[in-house]
């Protein structure tokens, strides 16, 4: 590991081998000073490719300041060099998740959002933190340590919201369906998990941050569950933010329990069947914010945008949440995803015209 410096040139380590230009991997070398200062702070890390989606260049007024500057001038890059499949003992810690508090564009404070006024930032973002291990296999990496990588990105992106004026960011972290996953990286993902919601939680504090998961948390280890409990009990009176994680999650699922519960509930005479309508049903629903009682309007159950990295399907995710939803695709991989990428997004969303089917 050596410090490298804006305008060196960075050959990433992974992408290297000649097995890997055979398979079609760019040589991947970038001059860091070619690229726009947003993006440079992108990829700085090494982590990855430059983000690309369909959105034209950011019209933020903020490119380029010396704070976002500052923050990415130096970071850590494994040194280049050939790499065999067995790896080197160590080598990997490179890639590895980012701790909080280390010097990374993963913890530098977001620059703020001046661009856009209030009324244009969404109360509510749900994400779907997708490629995880697709971005680690493209570095012949493991791929567990892609959903490391997918902590930082994480831990960036509540900052950002935070510093936003975001009050509500509802992430897919497991879903029901990925149990189906092979047994070790179901295992490797738990503990990941179980790791992330212990070392996150004092930042989680310190932001003011409130954690709610959402999901079928019987199946998950003892562990993880305790980190949940632990999470969920230090922040919950927390205010500036809801942070929602859906964990063993699926939105029919959730749909399904909802509608079981209504009619345990109509059997025993404690509901009347006239009574059930779109709100109630809501209200039945894992992601109801029990805490509207106290109305405060921002922490709203519906999310305004959702985004997904990699992919273009909801995958059974807030199913019945998202019928009104903004839909935002980023053709990055999640541990690329970062403060630049969500500006994008926002800019994206600024420009969209919500009609909810109502007026032309
Ligand atoms: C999808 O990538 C991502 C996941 C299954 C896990 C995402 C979880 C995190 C980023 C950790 C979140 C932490 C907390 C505390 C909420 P994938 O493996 O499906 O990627 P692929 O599509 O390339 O296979």
């Amino acid at each position: 590991m050596h410090r490298r410096h804006r305008g060196e040139t960075i050959r990433r380590r992974a992408d290297t081998p000649s097995s890997s230009r055979d398979r079609g991997v760019s040589d991947d070398v970038v001059s860091i000073d070619s690229i726009e200062p947003d993006l440079a702070k992108a990829s700085s890390t090494g982590a990855g490719d430059v983000a690309h989606d369909d959105e034209s260049s950011l019209e933020t007024g903020s490119r380029g300041t010396s704070a976002s500057a500052s923050s990415s001038d130096v970071e850590d890059v494994p040194d280049a060099g050939w790499w065999p499949s067995g790896g080197f003992p160590g080598l990997l810690d490179g890639f590895r998740a980012i701790p909080r508090g280390a010097h990374s564009r993963w913890n530098s404070p977001p620059t703020p959002l001046r661009e856009l006024d209030e009324t244009q930032v969404p109360k509510h973002i749900a994400i779907i933190m997708d490629g995880n291990a697709r971005w680690a296999e493209k570095r012949r990496l493991p791929r567990t340590i892609g959903h490391e990588r997918g902590v930082n990105a994480l831990r960036q992106v509540v900052r950002c919201c935070g510093a936003w004026g975001v009050r509500t960011l509802t992430v897919f972290a497991f879903s029901h369906e990925n149990w189906g996953r092979n047994a070790s990286e179901v295992d490797e993902l738990m503990a990941l998990l179980e790791t992330a919601m212990r070392d996150e939680l004092p930042l989680l504090v310190e932001e003011g941050v409130r954690v709610e998961v959402i999901g079928d948390l019987n199946r998950v280890n003892e562990g993880l569950r305790d980190a949940v409990d632990r999470a969920m009990t230090a922040t919950k009176d927390n205010d500036k933010m809801r942070l929602v994680v859906a964990l063993s999650y699926g939105g029919r699922q959730d749909i399904v329990e909802a509608a079981k519960q209504i009619a345990r509930e109509v059997a025993a005479g404690k509901l009347s069947v006239d009574d059930v309508n779109e709100h109630t049903f809501s209200s039945y629903l894992s992601t109801y914010d029990k805490t509207l009682a106290s109305r405060d309007i921002h922490f709203a159950q519906a999310p305004d945008l959702l985004i997904r990295t990699s992919e273009q399907r909801l995958s059974n995710f807030l199913l019945w949440e998202l019928a009104y939803t903004e839909l935002y695709f980023a053709n990055t991989m999640w541990p690329e995803f970062g403060e630049a990428e969500l500006r994008r997004a926002l800019h994206a969303y600024a420009k969209r015209d919500r009609r909810y089917g109502g007026r032309s």
